[in-house]
C-alpha cells in the first residue's frame, strides 16, 4: 500500500513543451532595456514580463500552455495576474518568500514557477512547512520545461546554485487569481 502524504495535496507539477527555449530564455531575462515597468511586486525576482505577453509569441504560447495545465487541475476559472522572470547563476539563490502580500492587497491565490532553462545539478526549490509539530520540507528538482503550481501563501526559497558545471537557472514564475 502507498500512502501520499496530505501535503501534497499543495501541489501540481507538469511538464511543459516550448517551441523555442532560446527564445523563452532571451524574453525571461533582456525585458530591462525595453520596458520601464515599476518593479515593486517583484524586488526579489528578476524581470518583469506581463507586457511582453502579446508582442512576444513564445511567451504568449507559454502562458496559454501554463493556464490550461494548471485549468485542467481546478475547478474555477483563473487568470494570470503576474509574470516575471528570473536568472540564477553559480553561488546565486532566491531568498525566503511567498507570492502574497496582505500589506498590498495581493489578490493572488495560485502562483507557479516554470523552468525555461536549468537541470538537476541546479538548486532545488524548496517549501519548508510546518504543520502542528511535524516539519515537512517538499523539495522540487529543476528540469526544463518543469512546471511547479502552489498557493501564493506558501513561503519557499532556492538551494544555492553551487555546481559550476550547471547552467543558468532561468526559471519565469507567475501568480494567477480567480477570474471575477
Ligand atoms: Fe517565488
Amino acid at each position: 500500500m502507498r500512502i501520499t502524504p496530505i501535503i501534497e495535496t499543495y501541489f501540481l507539477e507538469a511538464d511543459i513543451d516550448i517551441s523555442d527555449w532560446d527564445a523563452l530564455c532571451d524574453a525571461a531575462t533582456d525585458f530591462k532595456s525595453t520596458y520601464d515597468v515599476p518593479m515593486n511586486t517583484i524586488q526579489y525576482e528578476d524581470t518583469a514580463l506581463m507586457p511582453r505577453i502579446e508582442d512576444t509569441p513564445i511567451v504568449k504560447e507559454m502562458v496559454d500552455n501554463i493556464l490550461q495545465t494548471v485549468g485542467q487541475a481546478t475547478s474555477y476559472p483563473l487568470e494570470l495576474y503576474e509574470l516575471w522572470g528570473c536568472k540564477k547563476q553559480y553561488k546565486q539563490s532566491m531568498m525566503f518568500h511567498s507570492h502574497w502580500d496582505p500589506k498590498i492587497h495581493n489578490h493572488a491565490n495560485l502562483s507557479f514557477a516554470f523552468y525555461a532553462q536549468a537541470d538537476e545539478r541546479n538548486g532545488n526549490l524548496v517549501f519548508p512547512m510546518h504543520i502542528y509539530n511535524c516539519f515537512i520540507e517538499r523539495k522540487f528538482t529543476p528540469g526544463r520545461g518543469k512546471l511547479v503550481v502552489f498557493p501564493s501563501w506558501l513561503f519557499h526559497y532556492t538551494e544555492h546554485e553551487d555546481n559550476p558545471e550547471a547552467p543558468d537557472r532561468i526559471v519565469i514564475s507567475g501568480n494567477l487569481k480567480v477570474s471575477e
